[in-house]
């Protein structure tokens, strides 16, 4: 089947997975938080040498962009950066309260929102609170930047601090798409800020980029990737656009004709991945691509590499924390949210009360299909001590016909072409999804 063919077939309403079971189909009624409280003390006295990972959730924009699918909270007031960091470092020291200690970091990752929104000096306090005086360069840490506020300051601090990996969202440099979707930044911009990054010593640069933004075309989105291969960063992040706009209203500041949609997408995705495959970049798992000289292509070659709420990781810790509002944390066998929004979750921790709105504990079904689909994910394969169950079988039989997934006996190969449609593979293994089929659009688009 042609490429087209193909796409019109299998793009439909598909998770990301960055967790199994997806968010939409978590048993909050059957979560209680006391149950969180034991499963992740239980975890931590297995886990506790590991280290865990922490995701801090930094929600404020100054102005909003458009297309944004994340949390966030739009104001030019700066005088909400102290009261937010006071109230994150009081929910970390409940979890060392939690956890009966200080607990080992492995990694440490700023998101947002905007975490250069806050200034640098905001930031040190935020990690000093959180790390002590431990800079060890044991921890990996990683912040993600607009290029429109990420200063030197901001890089030196972090640097300090021992951040070595850097993220910059630039989505397209074409000023009709940026005007669009009301963000701005100019490629010298961007490489300003990367110079100066790899003069102070940072490791990994990170692009976000985005197909299928409203008035975006091949000739805007080649120019942009051409820049981008020419500032060479690390590794790129190719989204496909998430249009939710019963989600995020925000979305409706354009129409759905200005949304290149179809054929025209996939044009658009084509077109991006073969230049980037062409400049040297390798695919790793969905939307990634990496230098061979990054240590993501390395965890994805010897298998290390992971995939959890914060996106594809080289290495896997069996903890999450995720502090700040909306973050998701999981211990490996529960998932827990924070409030979504910043007077909830402000209120609550000043409660002295975990900040958790809603969760779900992993059932051993939900156990061994989520590992499956982590499987797929990072490493296009999965295997099965049994014969494949029959239903699987079953909802994999278009796929196979297709030649997007090879089956074997006990195992699910993804094939080169499948790539693209990890989302629908991965939808196959989905049994919360196949037992109640949602009655209304609760993901974006598979491509
Ligand atoms: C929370 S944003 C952080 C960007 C950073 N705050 C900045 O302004 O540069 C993380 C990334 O998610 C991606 N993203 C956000 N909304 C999206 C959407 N609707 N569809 C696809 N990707 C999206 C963008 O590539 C963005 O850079």
């Amino acid at each position: 089947m042609e490429a087209i063919e193909l796409l019109k077939k299998y793009n439909v309403a598909a998770p990301r997975y960055t967790s199994y079971p997806t968010v939409p189909y978590w048993e909050n009624d059957l979560f209680a938080e006391q149950d969180w409280h034991e499963r992740l003390r239980n975890s931590y006295e297995v886990h506790h040498n590991e280290g865990i990972s922490l995701y801090i959730h930094l929600p404020f924009c100054e102005s909003l962009c458009t297309y944004c699918g994340c949390n966030t909270r739009i104001t030019k007031n700066h005088k909400v950066e102290e009261p937010y960091i006071e109230t994150v470092l009081k929910e970390w020291q409940m979890y060392v309260d939690l956890l009966g200690e200080q607990p080992k970091i492995k990694e440490i990752h700023l998101g947002g929102g905007t975490p250069t929104f806050f200034s640098a000096e905001n930031l040190n306090r935020l990690l000093k609170g959180i790390r002590g005086e431990d800079v060890s360069n044991t921890i990996e840490c990683s912040f993600e930047g607009h290029p429109d506020n990420t200063t030197v300051e901001h890089l030196q601090t972090l640097s300090h601090l021992g951040f070595k990996r850097l993220s910059l969202g630039i989505q397209d440099f074409d000023p009709r798409v940026q005007f669009m979707i009301n963000r701005f930044q100019t490629p010298e911009q961007v490489k300003q800020i990367t110079v100066q990054a790899r003069a102070i010593g940072y490791e990994s640069v990170n692009y976000d980029l985005i197909y299928g933004l409203p008035g975006q075309h091949i000739e805007g989105l080649t120019e942009t990737i051409k820049e981008v291969i020419e500032l060479k960063p690390d590794r790129i992040a190719f989204y496909s656009y998430a249009h939710v706009p019963w989600l995020k209203p925000g979305q409706r500041h354009f129409t759905e004709q200005d949304i290149p949609q179809g054929d025209e997408k996939f044009a658009l995705y084509k077109k991006g991945r073969m230049m980037l495959l062409e400049a040297g970049y390798e695919e790793i798992g969905m939307d990634h691509f990496a230098l061979t000289s990054d240590s993501l292509y390395a965890s994805s070659i010897s298998g290390e590499m992971h995939r959890n709420f914060m996106g594809y990781t080289s290495q896997r810790t069996p903890i999450l924390i995720g502090l700040g509002v909306s973050s998701i944390s999981d211990c490996g066998t529960a998932f827990a949210q924070n409030a979504k929004t910043v007077e909830a979750y402000q209120l609550q921790i000043n409660n002295n009360k975990l900040a958790i709105e809603k969760g779900h504990l992993l059932t051993n079904k939900d156990l061994e299909i989520r590992q499956h689909i982590l499987n797929l994910m990072c490493r296009n394969h999965t295997s099965f001590n049994e014969k494949i169950p029959s239903d699987i079988e079953h909802r994999l039989k278009p796929l196979i016909k297709d030649k997007l997934v090879y089956l074997g006996e006990h195992e699910i190969e993804i094939t080169p072409i499948g790539k693209t449609f990890l989302r629908n593979v991965c939808m196959a293994l989905d049994e919360r999804l196949w037992l109640k089929q949602p009655q209304t659009q609760l993901f974006s688009a598979a491509i």
